[in-house]
């Protein structure tokens, strides 16, 4: 075993690195709370309830009091839970109510730890791919990451797509309206072909994905929206789907995973309408290490490592863009493919939204 020499310790950095770390540690403890929480309905079960004793809550709940007892203590422990030691009651602000048990706010946070979960529970394949080299594809993964992706973005995509992120292209919106042919790549369970759909009765909607799963999701979503007869769902690849002449083309959180994003690209090239619009939703990333250095580019550049270029690499791995490419990176390959106009529309603190025309 390699005998670590420590020379020239800052006892200060050092409390403070430790600080760090057992907060991190403390919120991976918190995040199973969470999941637990979520599941069992126990934070839904309090939205709006007032003070409730834990009795009161495990009934409402049908959970075992000493359980809920010991949640309740995790969740006052953590600041997700307010304790009114007077009458050993316990409440959720309306604050918490937003981020913990409300599915339709665009802060509820509970279902995005199903991604580290899926991560944890891959972690052996993670760590054979470090060693190998080679890749883990998409599907490959537990199952936990396909749902709490998609309900990590819906929210997003609920608040934004269609109020902020479509307004902000050029002329796009008026072409929805009209009715427009709409092309969705790498769609996963196909959230934000529905609510386009959805928004838009004039125009049709095809999304693809190479993940078959996903596909039949994406459709049962869509059918159980009763949008069939203008949403449709194929397994494909960006690099060669079908059709041609789209009026809008999106790669919503899926370009960077692809192991041929150039070739995805000069696909889009081929297959758009001429004055059609490219729309590139990416993970929001700068364009150096340096300025990423955030909570947000902390769980992005983690995903990155073990799924997104992971995914990429078993596909070829070509061009490894990974979840934090940044904008000049993005820039170039649509350059390179054949696009002479490539903007950022705008941008949230989770994702970029760029714009690229031939
Ligand atoms: C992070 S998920 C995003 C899914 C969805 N667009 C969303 O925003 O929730 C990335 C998706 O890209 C798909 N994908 C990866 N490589 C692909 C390729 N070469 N062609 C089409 N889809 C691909 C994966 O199967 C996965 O569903």
């Amino acid at each position: 075993m390699t005998h670590i020499q420590h020379r020239g310790i800052d006892h200060t950095k050092l409390d403070a690195m430790i600080a760090r770390a057992i907060g991190d540690l403390s919120a991976g403890y918190g995040g199973v709370m969470v999941s637990i929480g979520n599941r069992l309905g126990l934070y839904k079960a309090m939205a709006g309830a007032g003070p409730l004793s834990s009795r009161e809550l495990a009934t409402r709940t049908g959970c075992g009091e000493r359980y809920v007892r010991e949640w309740l203590g995790s969740q006052v422990a953590g600041g997700y839970v307010t304790y009114h030691a007077i009458s050993d009651t316990y409440e959720l602000s309306p604050e918490q109510t937003l981020v913990l048990a409300d599915e339709n706010s665009p802060f509820f946070i509970p279902n995005a730890w199903a991604v580290p979960a899926s991560m944890w529970s891959d972690e052996d394949k993670a760590v054979e791919a470090f060693r190998t080299g080679q890749g883990i594809a998409w599907g490959d993964h537990d199952g936990r990451l396909f749902c709490g992706v998609a309900a990590f973005y819906r929210n997003a995509y609920k608040a934004s797509l269609v109020a902020e992120w479509l307004p902000a292209l050029e002329g796009v919106v008026q072409r929805l309206d009209a009715g427009a042919r709409v092309a969705d790549v790498g769609c996963g369970h196909g959230h934000s072909t529905v609510l386009m759909a959805q928004a838009f009765p004039a125009s049709t909607f095809v999304g693809f994905d190479v993940h078959e799963e996903s596909v039949a999701e994406a459709r049962r979503i869509a059918d159980e929206a009763g949008l069939s007869d203008r949403v449709t769902f194929k397994t494909a690849r960006a690099e060669d789907f079908p059709g041609e002449e789209y009026d809008l083309i999106c790669f919503f959180d899926c370009l960077h995973d692809m192991g041929d994003p150039a070739a995805a690209v000069a696909h889009a090239a081929r297959a758009i309408a001429p004055d059609g619009t490219v729309m590139l939703v990416e993970p929001f990333a700068n364009d150096r290490v340096e300025d990423n250095i955030s909570p947000v580019g902390r769980i992005y550049y983690a995903a990155s490592t073990t799924i997104c270029c992971a995914h990429a690499i078993s596909e070829g791995g070509h061009t490894v863009l990974g979840a934090q490419a940044g904008q000049a990176r993005l820039a170039e390959l649509f350059r390179k493919g054949g696009f002479t106009r490539f903007r950022r529309a705008m941008a949230t603190p989770f994702n970029l939204i760029l714009e690229a025309k031939l």
